[in-house]
């Protein structure tokens, strides 16, 4: 097996390599950030954080040898600096080993009174406004290295299993979902555009000489690399322009999209089930100090909130629980039954009443299946043809499609999948009920004429697996730069 050299250049270790190494009582030099500054007239300690660990090392300064404490003045809160020093065990607790400085550089100053990252708590919506600084706390680098891990635990998940990655163009013509929620992608002049004679924009005269818009997905190329390389997955960055201001949408977010050759629903379903327990798994296993750390934020956050405003479990626990129960599997049938019949639609608690069959199921409906019902992820199956997007394979009763939504708790709707229309006059039929031009899906059709086969994929939102794994509540916190409607910042 092939194994990477060991990064040699520069050979200088992590504090994450510090924090653990059995080699004691030997120089060392620490690189990155001030977390806090304290101490008396006699001894200083200065917490470091070069991102590579929640842990910060404790560097010690003798204010009664080597130092001054006016030496140390520009040593503060979120100041860059290099401290050489000898990596000894820890006489005080809270820490195995710590640094005695020997001398040390001050690479950029962080002036105390204008930085606005202080030792202190800050609301979330506060470091939302200072995105270009959040990941200099404790909670936005575990976060982002949770983000990591997941991102590599999805690759690693299908290239073991013999999946190959494609990548689904950005730019496109097609609106995949039919959703109409697309960005306009063009050169043209916005206040002097080429004009059609009845007035409209004459997007010939475009860059690409038709109209066209940023991806809402990249499904439908998937599809096409399905029908040749049999298990291929997507992950790339997507975009809607839904005007959903809410904790869980975002303009710009990542999807992964599986897509497998002679797999049907149900095949879908076990990989889907198995993708999200495996790839959690391997999150809890590389990152337990971030999920710790963050599991403890959110028992903090809630500490004198009442009971039923908590969350029922623990991350950890949560987490857990979910990789080690089954998924409840119902059709969208037996969801209305339930729905139908609960308290909160009987006593007209939900906003959209459940009446009647054929309706499309709100994140009201989904939470209260996934937390108050089944109190677990659900799959959800069999939903009307009217509700989903076209090219999902119609069932035998004419009316209801092999569509898949998988709930996850505190999230709702986490992946969105389906048995593919494999058959070409079903799927012409489709195109035309749902007005979509012929003319811009006509290779998409043309995969129905040539060796056309069962098939069946499904998306998950990235940053929607990111909240269920951090805890986190905001959509915006798990991605570094967020976009979302009037906001566009960094
Ligand atoms: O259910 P959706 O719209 O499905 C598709 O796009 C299919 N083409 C997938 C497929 O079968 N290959 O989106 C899939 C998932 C949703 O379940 C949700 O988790 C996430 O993408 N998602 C969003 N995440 C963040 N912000 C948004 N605006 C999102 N819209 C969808
Ligand atoms: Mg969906």
């Amino acid at each position: 097996m092939y194994i990477f050299a060991r990064f040699k250049h520069k050979a200088m270790e992590s504090i994450k390599e510090l924090l653990v190494t059995e080699q004691l009582d030997r120089e060392v030099t620490v690189r990155g950030w001030v977390r806090t500054k304290r101490g008396n007239a006699y001894v200083n300690f200065v917490a470091m954080n070069d991102g590579s660990s929640v842990n910060n090392i404790q560097c010690v300064f003798d204010l009664e040898g080597s130092f001054k404490e006016a030496d140390l003045i520009k040593v503060t809160t979120g100041a860059c600096v290099s401290i050489k020093g000898q990596l000894v065990a820890s006489e005080g607790k809270g820490q195995r080993v710590e640094v005695k400085a020997t001398s040390f550089e001050v690479h950029g100053e962080a002036d105390p009174e204008k930085f606005p990252i202080q030792p202190k708590k800050h609301s979330l919506e506060f470091l939302r406004e200072n995105a270009h600084l959040r990941m200099r706390t404790s909670t936005f680098s575990s976060v982002f290295r949770v983000r990591h891990a997941l991102t590599f635990a999805i690759h690693k998940y299908f290239n073991d299993r013999g999946f190959y990655n494609i990548h689904s163009p950005i730019l496109t013509a097609t609106d995949g979902e039919g959703a109409g929620e697309m960005f306009r992608v063009s050169t043209l002049d916005a206040k002097n555009p080429p004009l059609n004679e009845d007035g409209s924009v004459d997007f010939s005269e475009d860059f690409f000489g038709k109209q066209t818009n940023l991806c809402v997905t990249g499904q439908l190329e998937a599809e096409l690399a399905a029908l040749a390389l049999s298990k291929v997955y997507t992950f790339g960055p997507t975009f809607r322009a839904e005007n959903s201001n809410t904790s869980r949408h975002l303009a710009e977010f990542w999807m992964i999209e599986p897509e497998v050759a002679f797999y049907d629903i149900y095949d879908n379903m076990d990989l889907a089930e198995d993708f999200l327990k495996e790839t959690i798994k391997y999150v809890m296993e590389t990152c337990p100090d971030d999920l710790q750390f963050l599991s403890d934020r959110i028992v903090q956050e809630e500490k004198g909130l009442p009971q039923d405003k908590r969350q029922p479990m623990e991350l950890l626990e949560k987490l857990n629980f979910v990789v080690n129960n089954d998924f409840a599997r119902i059709t969208y049938t037996e969801a209305v039954d339930i729905l139908r019949n609960s308290q909160p639609n009987k006593k007209k608690k939900f906003q959209f009443l459940v009446n009647e069959w054929g309706v499309d199921l709100q994140s009201e409906h989904e939470r209260y299946l996934v937390e108050k019902h089944f109190q677990k992820p659900v799959i959800i199956t069999g939903y009307p043809a009217k509700i989903k997007a076209f090219y999902m394979k119609l069932n035998e009763d004419g009316k209801t499609v092999a569509a898949m939504d998988i709930l996850f708790p505190g999230i709702g709707e986490i992946v969105g999948g389906s048995q593919r229309e494999e058959r070409y006059d079903v799927l012409l039929q489709k195109v035309k009920d749902f007005h979509i031009p012929e003319e811009s899906v006509w290779w998409y059709l043309d995969t129905r004429k040539f060796g056309t086969v069962t098939h069946s994929g499904f998306g998950l939102g990235f940053e929607r697996l990111m909240l269920f794994l951090t805890g986190m509540t905001n959509i915006r916190d798990v991605i570094p730069f967020p976009r979302t409607p009037k906001n566009c910042e960094f």
